[in-house]
């Protein structure tokens, strides 16, 4: 094996792994060693520089639980959730946009009847969301899954607050009808900090980032034979829309929530009068050859 020396470190590394029996793993680790090598150079890294970062990944590593993943969150702030993301849902403008899961689907949202209201902590301005799914050529989906959940008028999810909100506030799975069709009653949900208290949060302090996510109701909506999206509705008034914490911000996927002054419709859908309203269609790809399309 030739002798490491600085000018050809990244290839003397790399033929380490020569004879990586999958080819897949053999070339991710190419790469991986070629760019980490490229970044030590351009930046000439110091000796305390890369001792703060091993105990920065330390940190990381240790706020880690059950509930908290904090190596996902920054990969989140990193941009490369959402890049990871992007790549493996390219739609070509054919259907709904993806972005990113984030770390509130801990828990299973629970079945709900078309209608219903999940705001069960009665805050926050009431809002009707209607919309509908459907596939490629415009077929509605009956039957499609629609799971979808948010934060609170104070910007908190549930799993959040055990001792404060409801179990399963502002969380639903539903099921659209003969015509794709889906509605429920909610609130306008709140902008929110992601969780700020771990090293994550430190890096944002430090490099003057705040740790703000724009206002967004999260959906996963499936249907068989076609290829689920994990997605966000956002409300296109909120704050933060442009500099979201975590990138997951697409044009295509922000909404106008207008006031309805009408309480005649506010008593034929359930709610107070004003109410807001927002009206989010869901396009689907079939899960095989308009998955190879998008390519
Ligand atoms: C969320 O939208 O729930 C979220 C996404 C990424 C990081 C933190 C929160
Ligand atoms: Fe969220």
């Amino acid at each position: 094996m030739e002798l490491f020396s600085e000018e050809r470190s990244a290839e003397v590394v790399t033929g380490s792994f020569a004879h990586t029996p999958d080819p897949r793993l053999k070339q991710l680790l190419t790469a991986l060693v070629q760019h980490l090598h490229a970044f030590v150079k351009e930046v000439e890294l110091t000796e305390e520089e890369w001792g703060a970062a091993v105990d920065f990944l330390t940190r990381t590593g240790q706020k880690c639980d059950d509930v908290r993943q904090e190596f996902v969150l920054l990969s989140d702030v990193l941009g490369v959730s959402m890049l990871v993301e992007t790549i493996n849902h390219r739609t070509r403008g054919t259907s709904t946009e993806s972005t990113v899961l984030g770390p509130f689907h801990m828990v299973e949202s629970p079945p709900r009847e078309p209608g219903d209201n999940i705001a069960l902590d009665g805050k926050g301005e009431p809002c009707l969301v209607t919309g509908q799914v459907s596939g490629p050529d415009g077929e509605p989906l009956a039957g499609a899954q629609v799971d979808v959940w948010q934060a609170n008028a104070d910007g908190f999810y549930d799993v959040q607050q055990p001792d404060v909100q409801p179990e399963r506030n502002l969380r639903g799975l539903f099921t659209a009808d003969d015509d794709g069709r889906f509605w429920f009653r909610t609130i306008v949900p709140r902008y929110y900090p992601i969780p700020d208290d771990g090293p994550v949060g430190r890096l944002l302090t430090s490099t003057g980032r705040h740790p703000y996510r724009p206002a967004h109701v999260h959906f996963i909506v499936d249907a068989p034979g076609y290829r689920p999206v994990t997605t966000h509705l956002f409300v296109d008034d909120s704050p933060h829309l442009d500099s979201d914490a975590v990138f997951g911000v697409k044009e295509s996927l922000i909404r106008p929530f207008p006031l309805v002054d009408d309480p005649a419709r506010a008593a034929e859908v359930g709610l107070p009068n004003p109410f807001r309203t927002v009206h989010f269609d869901v396009a689907l790809l079939r899960s095989s050859a308009d998955d190879e399309d998008a390519r």
